[in-house]
């Protein structure tokens, strides 16, 4: 009796805390119960996660067209992360084995020196307003920086509320892109969208503005819309791995070595952004955001300098440890779209504990960054089959029909022999009868 009141205590103490070894070992039911508590969730909203048909079909026909039903991921939680001091339980939605195990274990050696720290620069999206036929582009371009302050205020008579709630449109860029039809003057209207990811209302204020800017060039505005590559909201998340917590210093060594052949080479960048966007995009749509804008937009990112290149950097520091930094737009919100809409999605949001759309965007940049360190430390050492080998292997023993008693057997017997497929697992069961 004594003895189980400890282990819950203990047990309570360590969901607080959010560094629960061994919670992969319990069943799906046990987590889901212990997420609630962690979390706060009523009975009613972890059902919307653990019960299929959260998104009715009534409610799915309103969000697209010609809808027909309805398609189920899982949703895992990411474990042991410790964010700006704060722990969070980061709920992922994806199809690929691996990328939860992964991001949790990365989580953990990110703890030995004080988990992620992040900062954001602020809700600000970009509309554009492309404005073709200038005869003289340089010129109109200091006319429309000259009228500002009215362009900004047509802006924000589309908006009051925005307006009220963060100043609205707040400032201008116009850039000359020179192209194959000629220069364009392009004005960047900067507005603060607030908690929301911003779409509805900056295209709305891009339209608006769009007579006023023909009045001040002379030419005529084609395309009024916002910009994926939102980089003036940017978040940035840095962590240190000890050396020690990472299994030493040749380990340093080689995810700095793996981090120069992603910097140097596009064909590499690509596959070390594609494990960055493996812990992003499931954090984007579990919180029913538009993940194609978040791709769209760390891709663009990536491409400013004279090559694509990665989203991270890894450096030894001074003591011999491996430190790393991300920096991306963060085109996401907690107001409006599906978030609102999808009640797995709401309850994704509890989960994650996060209040504003700042909060997201920096758990989401401390995510990706643990998602390319774990991939980078497994590349540099192991490789990355190992792992991916025994989770595969699981899914195939499960799909074979294997018992939850029967599984750790079969997949040791298929790992060890190498042998990993459906067929193997059968043969191993049918051995087992
Ligand atoms: C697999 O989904 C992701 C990795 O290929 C990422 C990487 O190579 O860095 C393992």
């Amino acid at each position: 009796m004594e003895q189980e009141r400890r282990f819950d205590e203990e047990r309570i103490l360590n969901m607080k805390t959010n560094q629960y070894s061994g919670f992969h070992k319990l069943t799906m039911e046990q987590r889901a119960a212990e997420v609630a508590e962690f979390s706060g969730l009523t009975e009613e909203e972890i059902g919307r996660l653990t019960n299929p048909g959260a998104l009715t079909n009534e409610v799915a026909d309103h969000v697209i067209e010609n809808v027909i039903g309805t398609y189920q991921l899982p949703v895992g939680v990411a474990m042991n992360f410790l964010i700006n001091g704060k722990e969070y339980v980061i709920p992922m939605v994806l199809e690929e084995a691996s990328v939860v195990a992964a991001a949790s274990n990365a989580a953990k050696m990110a703890r030995a020196a004080g988990g992620f720290t992040t900062s954001y620069t602020g809700n600000i999206m970009i509309a554009q307003v492309q404005c073709i036929g200038v005869a003289n582009p340089y010129f109109a371009r200091q006319n429309i920086l000259h009228h500002k302050e009215e362009i900004l205020a047509i802006a924000n008579e589309k908006d009051p509320v925005l307006v009220k709630l963060t100043g609205g449109a707040k400032d201008l860029e116009v850039r000359i892109v020179d192209s194959q039809i000629g220069p364009m003057v392009v004005t960047h209207l900067l507005v603060d969208t607030g908690d929301a990811m911003g779409a509805n209302a900056v295209n709305t204020m891009a339209e608006a503005v769009a007579p006023t800017i023909e009045q001040l060039t002379g030419g005529t505005v084609k395309l009024r819309i916002l910009s994926n590559l939102a980089d003036h909201r940017l978040a940035r998340a840095t962590a240190t791995f000890t050396k020690e917590a990472i299994g030493g210093e040749d380990v340093v060594d080689g995810v700095v070595a793996a981090y120069a052949f992603a910097a140097a080479d596009p064909y590499r960048a690509a596959t070390s952004n594609k494990g960055i966007m493996n812990g992003i995009d499931p954090v984007v749509v579990a919180t029913g955001n538009d993940w194609r804008g978040m791709e769209a937009g760390v891709h663009s990112y990536c491409s400013r300098g004279d090559h694509y290149t990665s989203l991270t950097r890894w450096e030894k520091d001074a003591d011999g440890n491996l430190t790393g930094s991300i920096e991306l737009p963060t085109p996401v919100g907690l107001v409006g779209g599906a978030t609102k809409i999808h009640p797995a999605a709401q309850a994704c949001v509890k989960i994650l504990g996060v209040k504003t759309a700042a909060e997201l965007a920096q758990v989401i940049a401390a995510v990706g960054l643990a998602q390319n360190f774990a991939a980078m430390r497994a590349l540099a050492t192991d490789g990355i089959q190992k792992g991916h080998m025994k989770l595969h292997a699981r899914n195939l023993a499960t799909v074979a029909g294997a018992t939850p008693e029967q599984l750790d057997a079969v997949v040791a017997k298929m790992v060890a022999d190498k042998k990993v497929s459906v067929d193997y697992a059968k043969e191993i069961l049918a051995g087992m009868q």
